[in-house]
């Protein structure tokens, strides 16, 4: 008779399979980012991982739908996207609550992201993003504290300034730059879009559609040129003119540069007028985090976005924010010897029990299950076996701390309790088993 046929499967283009060390590292990664959060004041939360579609083209245009995973159900007349991101999620959340939202809002979330992307080093179709946004603050004060947030973020994981910085830039202060090259002011979101494009374009096909927006090749040339220069907070007066006046011309970039120093953080930051960011809904300060040898893509971005909670129909909202995938903060981390082996990251169980008896009397899953409720990480040997050197080496494998080994003292309803590490044993009566395990955990 011939075989049934077989299927294989592979999972889909830029998606991953976490196999258990794999999940560890990244429960390692979602810990950080929890806990800094978390440090910082922020609460919390999530949303759907679909939207409707246009929660997404409402600002960014019919454009956005060829980098999204769009799609009706059979039957169905309502298009839904996957998330890309969760900033409209946040600020559709923001503007259903309304005035009964107590401000400021402190927020983070971590979940899936959506992107239909070409797989690339750093990129995928499906990542898990870390956001922290704070709304309801005008101040520049707001933007120091969610950068703060990344820079303790960086610093948990074992990063330092020399490794990952955070450019900063202003969408006032590009806008001036911009403007003092030439470049008329209704044409600066199209030029913020472009110039943020520059990398992956053709040099032709930039210079013609810079054109096309008004600007000289001469303009942007300067521009490119004044966009690589790097300013330390609080050296803006000796950065180059056009610099020096784009970032000192605006209240904004003064008071952030003063919020951020009061926090001890410009080790981490500098101005970058470089940093344009791809996204609409920016309307203030932008930044990136990128690791310094500029190897990898950016580790994470955020900026002002005062305008989209009302947008959504909200009450007018100032917010401010940033989110971090787990993908380039992985890389970054694996490059510098920042993670140690997966199975390191992987839960160590308290108590190893080893059926040592070759006749099973069924006693095991008793002991086991008594040892769970009073609260131990449990694993279990799955054959009975005299031979108590191989189960010892499966459960050191498993990193367990303590060894329980049923022998013949169960005969007088004791076990021997081996400690891994230190080698030593005792016999242990079974009535007491759990508070002496206790005792040698610690
Ligand atoms: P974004 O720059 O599009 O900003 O993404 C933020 C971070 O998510 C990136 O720096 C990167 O670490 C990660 N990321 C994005 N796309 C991918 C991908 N295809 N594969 C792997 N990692 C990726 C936003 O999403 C804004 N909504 C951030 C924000 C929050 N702004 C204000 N609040």
């Amino acid at each position: 008779m011939a075989a049934p046929p077989t299927h294989r499967f592979q999972a889909p283009k830029g998606t991953r399979d976490f196999l258990p060390g794999d999940m560890a590292v990244r429960r390692h990664v979602e810990r950080a980012w929890r806990d800094a959060a978390i440090r910082h004041g922020f609460d919390e939360i999530d949303g759907p991982t679909f939207e409707h579609l246009d929660l997404y083209t409402v600002k960014s245009g019919p454009g956005i739908v060829s980098e999204l995973f769009s799609f009706r159900r059979a039957g169905g007349d309502t298009d839904y996207a996957l998330r890309p991101e969760f900033t409209p999620t946040l600020a559709r959340m923001v503007a259903g609550m309304g005035a009964s939202l107590p401000r400021p809002v402190k927020w983070f979330s971590i979940g899936s992201m959506f992107r239909a992307e070409r797989p690339q080093r750093g990129r995928l179709r499906e990542h898990v993003q870390w956001n922290v946004d704070l709304l309801g603050e005008a101040s520049r004060e707001a933007d120091a504290e969610v950068v703060a947030v990344a820079a303790d973020l960086l610093e948990r994981l074992g990063l330092r300034p020399t490794d990952a910085q955070i450019k900063l830039n202003d969408r006032g202060a590009i806008t001036r730059l911009l403007e003092s090259l030439g470049l008329p002011v209704e044409a600066t979101p199209a030029a913020l879009a472009l110039l943020d494009r520059r990398d992956k374009m053709e040099d032709a096909a930039f210079r013609a559609e810079a054109a096309m927006l008004g600007m000289s090749a001469s303009a942007v040339a300067k521009f490119l040129d004044l966009s690589t220069q790097r300013v330390a907070l609080g050296a803006e007066e000796a950065a180059p003119s056009a610099v020096r006046e784009a970032l000192l011309e605006g209240e904004e970039s003064r008071t952030l540069t003063r919020a951020l120093r009061a926090r001890g953080l410009q080790p981490w930051c500098h101005w970058d007028l470089g940093i344009v960011r791809g996204l609409a809904y920016y309307t203030g300060t932008v930044f990136e985090v990128h690791e310094t040898t500029g190897r990898e893509r950016a580790i994470a971005g955020g900026g002002r976005y005062d305008e989209l909670v009302e947008l959504f129909g909200g009450a007018p909202t100032p917010a401010v924010g940033f989110a971090m995938g787990d993908v380039v903060i992985r890389l970054a981390l694996e490059e510098r010897g920042l993670l140690r082996s997966p199975e390191e990251y992987l839960p160590r169980p308290d108590v190893f029990v080893i059926e040592g008896r070759s006749e099973d009397d069924g006693r095991l899953p008793a002991i086991v299950a008594q040892l769970r409720r009073g609260g131990l990480h449990v694993r279990h040997s799955y054959r009975a076996t005299r031979n108590i050197g191989k189960l010892l080496g499966d459960a050191s494998k498993a990193r367990a701390r303590l060894a329980v080994i049923l022998g013949r003292e169960m005969e007088r309803d004791a076990v021997v309790v081996r400690d891994l590490e230190a080698g030593a044993q005792e016999e242990v009566a079974l009535a007491d088993i759990v508070s002496a395990l206790r005792a040698k955990l610690g």
